[in-house]
């Protein structure tokens, strides 16, 4: 039987950590580190991720600002709220929610954040320089990944990683943060000929495809590390991933669970990558 990861656990430690430095900062500098968080529009999840965030802003003592748009905000107007945004010394780290509204370009918004502020790590420049390993963030999701393997214990260097998954937010990045630890990683896409296969050679399986319980026990090395970064709503109203947990969990290793897997992980990253941002900028 698998050790269920504890997410929530692993998250409490991190923000710990990131609560005591700020104080410090705070202290010793007499500033404080804010982020801005823009949500256009009613999407309920995206309001749920927001409120999440706003709470975990206060766990850190960061201050939060929140921007809640109405849906038919025009493109320019977003772009002049993040063009404040950038020039304002009280603002360390600039958050847009997405998805956003179909009449807004997610690009052209990502692309107008200051690579500076860009604590989700989604403006080109920063995407580059995940590519090469010279990280200003790391991406939040990935990240928390990392964190969630490291918690344990399990060396990744030489290990088979697959990743299920190449979406820009975390497939591909995930691939790259693995590949820097020296694992051998395959990406598997919905073109992928035999995923079962692909997976069973894991010991390390990421699974982030949005399709609920795609991963089977039977499609799992015994003893892997396998972290579902699914999550996806089910008909009845219930939260599951994309690995079928019970029979997956009597095969695995380790394993997370869903909820209280990865998604703590992420608000974690972020007010660490929050936190990045204003040391950067006190040049500490
Ligand atoms: N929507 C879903 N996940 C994310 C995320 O990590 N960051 C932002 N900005 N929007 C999201």
């Amino acid at each position: 039987m698998a050790k269920i990861i504890d997410g929530k656990a692993v998250s409490a430690q991190v923000k710990e950590s990131i609560a005591q430095e700020t104080a410090q900062i705070k202290e010793k500098y007499g500033v404080t580190i804010g982020l801005a968080v823009v949500i256009v529009g009613n999407n309920p999840a995206s309001r749920i991720y927001v409120n999440n965030k706003k709470k975990a802003c206060e766990a850190v003592g960061f201050e939060s600002f929140e921007y809640a748009l109405p849906e038919e905000t025009t493109q320019e107007e977003l772009l002049t709220l993040i063009d404040k945004l950038n020039n304002d010394d009280k603002v360390n780290g600039i958050l847009v929610q997405l998805p956003l509204p179909k009449h807004l370009d997610e690009k052209i918004v990502i692309n107008n954040i200051s690579p500076d502020k860009d604590v989700d790590a989604f403006h080109p420049v920063n995407v580059g320089k995940i590519m090469i390993g010279d990280y200003s963030f790391l991406p939040c999701t990935p990240a928390g990944v990392m964190e969630l393997i490291a918690s344990t214990g399990t060396e990744i260097s030489g290990k088979e990683c697959v990743v299920v998954g190449r979406s820009n937010i975390v497939g591909k990045p995930m691939s790259m943060l693995l590949l820097h630890k020296s694992g051998t990683v395959t990406i598997c896409h919905s073109r992928t000929k035999d995923l079962a296969e692909q997976c069973r050679r894991a010991d390390i399986l990421v699974a982030a495809v949005g399709v609920p319980n795609l991963i089977k026990g039977d499609m799992i090395k015994e003893g892997a590390v396998v972290i579902d970064v699914g999550m996806n709503r089910l008909d009845n109203g219930k939260l599951c991933g994309d690995v079928e947990f019970e029979t997956a969990e009597k095969v695995a290793g380790y394993i997370t669970p869903v909820p209280g897997g990865v998604g703590p992980m992420t608000i974690a990253m972020l007010m660490k990558n929050t936190l990045t941002a204003a040391k950067t900028k006190l040049g500490i």
